[in-house]
């Protein structure tokens, strides 16, 4: 059996699902092309039936792109399968990915019908989509909670009418890791034609476990993998990308398996979709996550900066992120200090480190972290650092259609812009822009109530990035707009000006 894994990316599609996460046509073909770029196989590109949006997107997508398999969805109707058939007529390599639901639960409550109704459908909708096209893939949908006998029937059933690539979706996340393995081996040992398709696996996280469940189903004869970037998806998400591509890549050896995926494209990618789809990463996110690489703890900082591997099992660069962080806290050791001086290209003897040693801890144990700027005063170094302060914000707002006046004191000197922007939040960020001069690009912007009633405070976090750096940013107020200012701010006044850093050296 060939061991390359097909990688099946629906962040399009399933992902696109998500409420909030809408993209247009252009910022599709956007993701699109960074997909293409990273190496998948197959890119589902939308459901061209649910509006002339995704028509139109599926479309531009198949003009675009070149190298992957674009696929589009449809349900086991016509109409559908004709529509997509349509908007895939630009695509090198088209596929239509139809199907029907396998489960009794989706049999009886939700299409109303019988078993044998089901196949007979689902024989038709294989067959009519193969007579459009030659590769056709069949969702069997809420397969991980499906009868397997009768998934069975409904897998050979579909490949006999001409499905190249059977879904076997865990539509509901609710399949354990071992339960679904058996369910992917039970259909590769007892569907007679199974030779003459693939498998694919479809697993959602529910239960945290759709990662697990994907290598699972690999293990036991899949051969594609659908995934999203950031495991975006309905509910609890799919199973992402840049899991089930590490683990493959960590665990070559023990399972034997590849794709084609070019990982340094991952994190770059990731932020992407964030920034896109205004959909930020849990902070502990493994492989995106803005503290999967990042140590905290002494015990840690001291091994990693003894050997990367001791707490490491991935190389950051690997993934396309720069390098590990040794984040300086209350909790953090000389050799965690020392790290960060020499980073910022400063030398300490062991003396000298030992007499800044407890200054620094004074330091962190007044505040959360200690970042560049604050390490750099602690070295007396002479920064150019900005203290800053929000003296007056005004800001008028009509749908959309808004201005923002700010007053701020740099270094003690009273200085105010205004400017028009799409949002209230905008146009404080490009009147705060026009006062400190710096050129950065927002990252993550992410407004959260505290805790909850109209009187509560609206903690905004934001991520900018500057020369392939991340700063972060945090303002707490009732007013959002005034706590998205103060945010912008802390993040912007934490760029360490590498000028000012080199003249030191
Ligand atoms: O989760 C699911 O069952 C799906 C199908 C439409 C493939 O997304
Ligand atoms: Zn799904």
């Amino acid at each position: 059996m060939d061991n390359k894994i097909y990688v099946f990316d629906t962040t399009l599609r399933d992902g696109e699902q998500v409420p909030g996460c809408q993209l247009n046509t252009i910022e599709k073909i956007e993701v699109a092309l960074a997909l293409e770029e990273m190496g998948v196989d197959v890119l589902e590109a939308g459901f061209p039936v649910s509006s002339p949006g995704d028509f139109n997107s599926v479309i531009e997508i198949s003009k675009a792109v070149k190298e992957p398999r674009i696929c589009a969805l449809t349900r086991a109707v016509q109409k559908d399968i004709d529509v997509a058939a349509e908007a895939l007529k630009y695509a090198r390599l088209g596929r239509i990915h139809t199907g029907i639901g396998s489960s009794d639960m989706h049999i009886e409550y939700k299409l109303k019908t019988t078993r044998e109704k089901i196949l007979e459908k689902a024989a038709w909708a294989a067959k009519h989509a193969r007579n459009l096209i030659d590769d056709v893939e069949f969702y069997c949908e809420d397969a991980g909670r499906a009868d397997l006998e009768f998934l069975a029937r409904m897998v050979e059933t579909v490949i006999a009418a001409g499905a190249t690539v059977v879904n076997i979706p865990d539509t509901t996340g609710y399949c354990l890791p071992d339960e679904y393995g058996a369910k992917i081996a039970y259909l590769m040992n007892n569907v007679p034609n199974i030779d003459k398709a693939i498998l694919s696996v479809h697993c959602h996280n529910d239960l945290g476990m759709a990662t697990a469940n994907t290598i699972a189903g690999l293990r036991n004869g899949a051969r594609q993998m659908e995934v999203t970037i950031n495991g975006i998806g309905e509910r609890a998400g799919n199973t992402s990308l840049e899991e089930t591509a590490m683990a493959i890549k960590s665990h070559q050896e023990n399972l034997g398996l590849h794709t084609n995926i070019d990982v340094s494209k991952i994190f770059p990618t990731s932020r992407l979709i964030t920034r896109l789809m205004r959909m930020p990463v849990q902070p502990n996110k493994a492989i995106v996550g803005r503290n999967a690489f990042a140590h905290s703890s002494g015990i840690h900082q001291d091994g990693v900066i003894k050997h990367r591997e001791n707490y490491e099992i991935i190389d950051p660069k690997e993934v396309g992120v720069k390098e590990s962080a040794i984040i300086l806290t209350a909790r953090s050791g000389r050799a965690a200090l020392k790290y960060n001086i020499e980073r910022l290209g400063f030398e300490v003897s062991q003396q000298e480190l030992d007499e800044l040693y407890p200054k620094f801890l004074d330091l962190a144990d007044s505040q959360k972290d200690v970042n560049d700027v604050d390490l750099l005063k602690l070295l007396g170094k002479d920064i150019d650092q900005t203290i800053v302060q929000i003296e007056s914000l005004e800001v008028h707002s009509k749908m959309g259609d808004c201005h923002s006046k700010i007053g701020i004191t740099v270094n003690g000197m009273l200085k105010t812009a205004e400017s028009e922007g799409n949002g209230p939040v905008d146009a404080t960020y490009q009147a705060i822009n026009q006062i400190m001069g710096k050129k950065v690009k927002l990252e993550e912007y992410l407004v959260q109530a505290v805790t909850s009633g109209i009187n509560d405070n609206g903690k905004v976090h934001i991520q900018i990035c500057k020369d392939d750096v991340y700063y972060y940013g945090f303002g707490q107020h009732t007013d959002i707009v005034y706590a998205s200012a103060i945010a912008y701010l802390d993040a912007l006044t934490k760029v360490v000006e590498l000028k000012a850093v080199e003249s030191n050296v």
